[in-house]
This record gives C-alpha cells, structure tokens and sequence, in this order.
C-alpha cells in the first residue's frame, strides 16, 4: 500500500525517529509535520495537547496515511488513548523506557530527563506503578530550555552544555547507571550528553521499539508498501522556518498551514 507513514511532532524532536524509520523501512513515503508553530508542548495544558494532537492526526489523515507516529514523548503521554479512541488507522506513539531500565539497572538507581507534562502525566505513572520499581529508585529531571534551544538552533554548544550538566550532574551524583531519554528532541543533542555522562551510563531511548511496533503493525494491517518506485519524504512545518542545526541529514523542508 503506497499511501505515506504519517509522523508527527511539536517540532524538530522527531526526525530522530524518522531517520531510524526511513531506513528501517525503505520502500515507505513518509509526511512528517512538525507542529512549531506550537512548539512547545512540555508546558501546555493535557486539553491543549489532545487537541494540537487531533489536529496533526487530521492533517495527517487528509495525506491519506496509513498508520500514524505519535513522535513525541509529551504528546503520546498526554493523548494517545483519546485519540486511538477517535482515529480508526493504526496510532503508535513513543514513551519513556521504563521496562528496559529496570531489566538493566544494577546500582538500582534510573534517570530519566524529560519534559514536565511526560513526567506528569497519567500514563507514565501508570506505566510506573505497572512495574515492580519497590527497590528501585526513579531519579527524575525536567529539562526545561531545552526543547526551545534545540527548536531554535540558535544557542551555542557550550550554553546547552552547561544547561544539560545542571540536569545531569544530580542524576550522576544519585548513582544511576542508566539514563532515559523521554523526549525526542534531546536525541539532537546525544553527543553532548554522552559527553557529559561517565561511560558506565548507559543511554536508553525507545526508538527501536517504536520501529519494530511500527512494522509489526504494517505487517499484522497488510499495508506494507511493496512498489520501490518515486519513494518520497515530506517534512512541513507551521511556524517559522525550521531551524536545521542540529539535523543531521537535509529533508525537504516546506511550510503547510495546519
Ligand atoms: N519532542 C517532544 C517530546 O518528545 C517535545 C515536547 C515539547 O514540545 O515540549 O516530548
């Protein structure tokens, strides 16, 4: 089936989970909206969020695609179950790792740096309380700025350095051995955080997961597409221009009023 993968964000955040993707899944088109305009999401209300949510979701609906990523740690935590309740095709969304950090820990001590409605939310409490965590201690670090900064692209390394040690060094200093990632966007900045991070820290973010759902689901739908003709990669944005500093790879790139 040749109609697109639909994948959303409120900005930039989620092209780390399309450059995995593409590759994952390379007969696929994809259309890729990043909400900027909205941007960002860690500090609006859950209604705001469910209903910027359902916005993209129709956006994504009228490019006719065929199962959508929700790319967006805030956004899949704060709406996901509304809107698999009203949206027929298939909704994948992306949340903080939880299960795989409490595989891994041995100093029973996780970090997980993410925005305030992700750590907020229901859903990760839920997700929380589903698991066995009596002995294991959940360090927990909002990182405000930093979706804004790296959003922007306008800040100097040196300045998201000295903002991400504010973040992390508490963290370190709690023993953790592993460190969540719960918000696409800081994927941008893995480098400086691993630069940051002592080596015995292992990094952990859900984005192969959220690959294999999304191929399992193509596989389970019958919706795989088989043509390798004219593949196309679509990224619209609503805001001002996207700031491509931190992208690794050029999209291209096209304002869409949504
Ligand atoms: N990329 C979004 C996430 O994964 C950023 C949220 C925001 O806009 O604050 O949470």
């Amino acid at each position: 089936m040749k109609s697109p993968i639909g994948i959303f964000d409120s900005g930039i955040g989620g092209l780390s989970i399309l450059e995995k993707l593409k590759e994952k899944l390379p007969h696929e088109n994809f259309i890729y909206l990043a909400d900027n305009l909205n941007c960002p999401y860690g500090n609006k209300t859950k209604e705001e969020i469910f209903f910027l949510s359902h916005k993209n979701c129709k956006k994504l609906i009228e490019f006719n695609c065929k199962i959508i990523v929700i790319a967006c740690n805030t956004a899949t935590t704060n709406s996901i179950k509304k809107i698999r309740e009203i949206i027929s095709i298939p909704i994948i969304g992306i949340e903080p790792a939880i299960k795989p950090a409490i595989n891994y820990t041995k100093t029973k001590n996780i970090g997980i740096l993410a925005t305030e409605n992700t750590l907020t939310s229901k859903l990760f409490f839920k997700t929380l309380s589903e698991n066995k965590i009596d002995n294991i201690n959940i360090h927990e670090k909002i990182g405000y700025q930093l979706v804004n900064m790296i959003e922007e692209g306008l800040h100097s390394k040196s300045k998201i350095l000295k903002i991400l040690k504010s973040y992390l060094n508490p963290m370190i200093n709690e023993n953790i051995d592993c460190l969540l990632l719960g918000c696409t966007h800081y994927n941008h900045v893995i480098e400086m955080i691993k630069e940051l991070l002592p080596n015995d820290i292992k990094i952990l973010d859900t984005i192969d997961a959220v690959n294999r759902q999304v191929l399992n689901q193509l596989k389970s739908h019958d919706i795989l597409n088989i043509s390798t003709k004219n593949r196309y990669i679509k990224v619209f944005y609503n805001g001002s221009k996207l700031s491509k500093n931190f992208l690794k790879e050029s999209y291209d790139l096209n304002y869409l009023k949504f």
